[in-house]
């Protein structure tokens, strides 16, 4: 087949052929095309879109680009995948929570990618903790623990490595069809039977716009229910970071403080949210009552701790930390930052405030930089809160004064304080099934 072809026929908007996406996805993934010609079928399917039977077409030849497990973990294997936010710290509090329910949860996470952290980057600020562990340990601490959250263990759709890396600089990333077609041949490949999508919608998320987010989780739901998968979507706020704390060790800290239930708040009702659909896509529950009943009832126990406490001693970190979060690592440049008027939070700029985190160290810049655990911030204040001149808005966690001196204008630069009150941000949106759209 000539690739030129290919993308003569997406530029002048015909529908191309399996046999075409397939040449395509095996391209990328054996880099048997030059990057140039991969990038300019990729904007043109940017600029024409892509049908249904396109979309699910792709998806599965590059789910089948490289290796497709069928793991065993003596249960439907449960996951759970979030298009990426800013103190969104889900996973380290539902799986533990749907693992204590007896749900069997295998999360194959990442790392951190521009504003958004990483589930792995995270649980690696625990001391001793591993996140490369070979499949049939990974498998083995599903079964037994319930719960286990590490990187690939093999080479799984290799096409989306080549391709996401092209679409990140070539401003291709804000597609319908390419990110419902990275994020499900991903999980088609790492073999999970039941799927929870969080596809997130605000200033912080991948999408922005409400509708265009509904259009997401559409496509993927439809893609997945098609291919013989559970799936459901929830489409959650990111106008503001979810969890207060952002950073990794930070935000290890937050997930153990709510699954000890000292704190509440938006985090934990997202979580409950998200784990009461992995235990109805999983068939463990007959309702969502049910589901919310047990999820509470682990929580309350303690049962979903306990849950984490042992996930993180078989993965070889140091589960003290789950009763003394002081064990975590600590910035040495801790300080506040202080309002100088009266007024509200009307909003914020939350890629920006991601943004913030990262040039602290939470993140990366470049692929191979090294990360810093400790630091990052804590929100002390969320949208629609009222502001008196001397509160609190936000404590800084810094490793030196200097990046915390930048990191300060970089906060105080991403919220919005007026004079007038306003709402607080919504936190559930929309749940979408096969069949169809609920809206709250
Ligand atoms: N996450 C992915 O894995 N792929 C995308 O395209 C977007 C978010
Ligand atoms: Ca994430």
């Amino acid at each position: 087949m000539d690739f030129i072809s290919v993308i003569e026929d997406k530029k002048s908007g015909r529908e191309l052929s399996k046999e075409q996406l397939t040449y395509f996805a095996n391209a990328a993934a054996r880099h048997t095309v030059p990057d140039y010609q991969l990038s300019a079928l990729l904007m043109a399917i940017r600029l024409q879109g892509m049908t249904p039977r396109e979309t699910a077409d792709l998806t599965l030849a590059m789910a089948n680009s490289g290796d497709m497990l069928t793991p065993d973990v003596g249960g439907v294997a449960l996951d759970k995948h979030s298009t990426g936010g800013v103190g969104d710290t889900t996973t380290l509090v539902l799986a533990p929570l749907v693992a204590a329910c007896g749900g069997k949860v295998l999360k194959m996470s990442g790392r951190g990618l521009g504003h958004t952290g990483g589930t792995l980057d995270k649980l690696e600020s625990i001391p001793g903790m591993s996140v490369n562990i070979d499949e049939q340990r990974f498998l083995e601490i599903v079964r037994t623990v319930g719960c286990a959250v590490a990187g690939q263990t093999k080479e799984l759709a290799p096409a989306d490595k080549t391709l996401y890396a092209l679409r990140d600089v070539t401003a291709t990333v804000d597609s319908i069809p390419l990110i419902a077609s990275s994020i499900l041949s991903k999980k088609f490949a790492s073999g999970a039977g039941a799927i929870v999508l969080d596809v997130k919608t605000g200033s912080g998320s991948l999408m922005g716009s409400l509708e265009k987010s509904i259009d997401l989780a559409k496509t993927m739901v439809e893609i997945g229910t098609h291919a013989g998968r559970n799936i459901r979507a929830v489409i959650s706020g990111m106008d503001e970071p979810l969890g207060s704390h952002v950073g990794n060790a930070l935000e290890v800290k937050e997930a153990i403080d709510v699954l000890s239930g000292r704190v509440r708040g938006p985090l934990l009702d997202v979580s409950l949210f998200l784990g009461c659909q992995m235990l109805l896509t999983g068939g463990l529950v007959s309702s969502e009552e049910e589901a919310m009943l047990k999820l509470r009832r682990a929580l309350k126990s303690g049962a979903g701790l306990a849950k984490l406490k042992e996930m993180i001693a078989a993965q070889g970190g140091d589960a003290a930390v789950c009763d003394d979060v002081s064990l975590l690592p600590q910035a040495p440049v801790i300080t506040d930052i202080i309002a100088d008027r009266d007024g509200y939070l009307g909003g914020m700029d939350t890629t920006r405030l991601g943004l913030v985190g990262r040039n602290m160290g939470a993140g990366r810049v470049r692929k191979e930089d090294p990360i810093d655990p400790a630091v990052g911030f804590v929100m002390k204040k969320r949208i629609g809160d009222r502001v008196k001149k001397g509160d609190v808005l936000c404590t800084l966690h810094a490793r030196t004064e200097e990046s915390a001196a930048e990191a300060r204008d970089g906060v105080l630069g991403a919220l919005r304080l007026q004079d007038a009150p306003c709402p607080p941000a919504p936190l559930i949106l929309a749940l979408v099934t096969p069949e169809g759209v609920r809206r709250f």
